[in-house]
């Protein structure tokens, strides 16, 4: 079975969002096989968006993605890269389907509720960055 790897971002933890959230991703047909609440420094937050450093907008980023807790999780579900991508709806919420969790509830592009991996190899990458195996608890359920 597929993996991504989600964000509930700051901005969704201080929402009070995080059941929310969490409930539409797996009425949506995704297995959680790993979650933690975690704060990202400026250090951790740029290593995970390494990506985008020459971006405009890394310096935002970096300080939104750094400014309160974090709830990672690793999910589960066949095609899950894209079907994720397609529940959370396009970067700037402006832009999202209607019904998309950033379409709801997402206030801008920079603060934008979630993330999710863009693809297999990113996931397994950005899975490890927040996970040790023995963390995928699912994997021994
Ligand atoms: P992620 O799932 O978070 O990776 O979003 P994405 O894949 O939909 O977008 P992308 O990887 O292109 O950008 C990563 C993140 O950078 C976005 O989720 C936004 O939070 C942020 N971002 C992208 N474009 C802008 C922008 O123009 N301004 C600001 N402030 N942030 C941006
Ligand atoms: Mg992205």
């Amino acid at each position: 079975v597929e993996r991504t790897l989600t964000i509930l971002k700051p901005d969704c933890v201080r929402k009070n969002l995080i059941g929310e959230v969490t409930r539409r991703i797996q009425e949506a047909g995704f297995k959680v096989v790993a979650m933690k609440m975690t704060r990202l420094t400026k250090e951790t937050a740029g290593g995970f968006y390494a990506v985008h450093k020459e971006r405009p907008f890394f310096g935002e980023l970096v300080e939104f993605m750094s400014s309160g807790p974090c709830v990672p999780m690793i999910l589960e579900k066949e095609n899950a890269i894209e079907d994720f991508r397609t529940l959370i709806g396009a970067t700037n919420p402006d832009e999202a389907d209607e019904g998309t969790i950033r379409a709801d509830f997402a206030d801008s592009v920079g603060e934008n509720m979630v993330h999710g991996s863009d693809s297999v190899e990113n996931g397994k990458i950005e899975a490890a960055y927040f996970f040790t195996e023995s963390e995928v608890v699912a994997n021994k359920a």
